[in-house]
């Protein structure tokens, strides 16, 4: 098992890149295959997570050429091009991958099934597999859960469905489906969800009109190909965001061409809500999608009640976030989170269970988490924290080394090549002193 040794620092600084966008790079191959033309795309994520994607694409019949790690050419075959797989379709850890190949295949002519690893095997696929069945497809679950069986053949309808929960991968797997329908395609979310898949599909010359919450697609006659810049990954920043807030004081890091879309940003408000020191420098438009520097400097940070209204905006930076709260100054709540439960691992337990092993005083809840800070001048203990297999938790650890008495043994780290391939390079870059082995 792949464990990580993280030594107490104090400082962190420089300037540094990160990863291309996770959730832009599953949709850039998707729509790339999609469309008539050869597409080109940069800065892409070569993440185990996106890799699934991009075999998945060719497993249907798309060639693509990976020109270098982060270049890639998708020589898309139209929006009926696809053909059979002729095996499962191994999805790997990747929950976007599964749920938006749910919606892309149920329109295929060809049957499909899916699969993935332990994890991915447990998570819930209904939230998918339901509304597709309303727009008319044949889709099994196991009792919920995968393998996902797509029949194909079916004929689709547009449908106007009101999501119970703000789940981009829902939204976003409608979309995909609803290209083939034969009417527009309506999806209402109860709260603002990322619509980078809306922002993609507009690119690609489809008709999409979001009014309000509401997202509307027309079926499109065909999609265009497109030169796609993926900007860096906000989620992936966020962890050193976190580490340059609890760096040594005076210190600043620079962080360069991260992702700004506003539907991703919570972690950036609800951070400033606790005092910190974030500038953002240099906003340009990566095609259609926001990106600056960030230029965070080392804060003291205080507790809060976290604006229900923000969490879906900041859902994949919870682990983060609550190690950022461990450092704070009084108390911190998140609620209104219990979508966390159901991510690569259970997050509330899994960072309830590193926060207790690290001495801090918390109390978990059904939908979220209460976390008392650590008095400043005071440190973690250091310890063993099981990552429980979830890459955003084992890099969440890794990060608390900043406010450490002794060193943090995070195990089972390997999917940190899911999202962040060079995470430990980097991180030692701006001065963490993590081990691997
Ligand atoms: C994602 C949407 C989010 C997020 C996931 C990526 C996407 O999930 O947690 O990491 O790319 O659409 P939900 O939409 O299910 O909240």
């Amino acid at each position: 098992m792949r464990c990580y040794l993280a030594a107490p620092v104090s400082r962190v600084r420089g300037a540094i890149r990160v990863p291309g966008d996770k959730s832009i790079s599953h949709r850039s191959v998707m729509l790339a295959g999609l469309a008539q033309g050869t597409s080109e795309i940069t800065g892409f994520l070569p993440s185990e997570d996106c890799l699934a994607s991009m075999a998945a694409m060719r497993a249907l019949g798309v060639r693509i050429h990976q020109r270098s790690a982060t270049d890639v050419a998708v020589e898309g075959v139209g929006l009926r091009g696809l053909q059979a797989a002729g095996r499962p379709l191994d999805m790997g850890n990747a929950g976007t991958a599964m749920r938006l190949f749910t919606g892309l295949l149920a329109a295929q002519a060809f049957d499909s099934q899916l699969i993935g690893d332990a994890s991915l095997m447990k998570r819930p696929m209904e939230r998918v597999a339901s509304p597709l069945r309303l727009m008319g497809a044949d889709i099994r679950t196991a009792g919920g859960t995968p393998p996902v069986e797509v029949r194909g053949g079916r004929r689709l309808h547009g449908i106007d469905y009101a999501m119970p929960i703000a789940s981009a991968q829902v939204k976003s797997a409608l979309l995909l489906a609803g290209l083939y329908a034969e009417s527009p395609t309506s999806v209402l979310s109860p709260a603002v969800s990322r619509d980078h898949s809306e922002r993609m599909l507009q690119s690609f010359g489809v008709r999409v009109v979001t009014e309000g919450l509401r997202v509307t697609l027309h079926p499109p006659e065909r999609l265009a190909a497109q030169h796609i810049a993926v900007p860096g990954d906000f989620s992936s920043a966020a962890f050193f965001i976190v580490a340059a807030l609890l760096g040594a004081h005076g210190e600043e890091l620079l962080i360069q061409g991260v992702g700004l879309n506003p539907s991703r940003v919570g972690l950036l408000e609800i951070l400033r809500l606790m005092g910190a020191r974030i500038r953002v420098e240099n906003e340009r438009a990566s095609g259609a999608e926001p990106v600056a520097d960030l230029r965070v400097g080392a804060s003291a940070l205080k507790g809060i009640d976290v604006p229900p209204a923000l969490v879906p905006l900041a859902i994949d930076e919870f682990p983060v976030l609550f190690v950022a709260a461990s450092c704070a100054d009084g108390q911190t709540r998140v609620t209104g989170a219990a979508e966390l439960r159901v991510k690569e691992s259970d997050r509330i337990a899994a960072m309830g269970a590193g926060l207790e092993a690290l001495g801090v005083e918390h109390r978990v809840l059904a939908d979220g988490l209460w976390i008392q800070g650590i008095p400043e001048g005071a440190a973690f203990r250091g310890g063993d924290i099981d990552s429980r297999g979830d890459h955003r938790i084992a890099m969440a650890f890794s990060v608390a080394s900043l406010r450490a008495a002794g060193p943090i043994k995070i195990l089972d780290v390997a999917n940190v090549a899911t999202s962040f391939p060079g995470f430990v390079a980097l991180a030692r870059d701006i001065g963490l002193e993590i081990d691997e082995f």
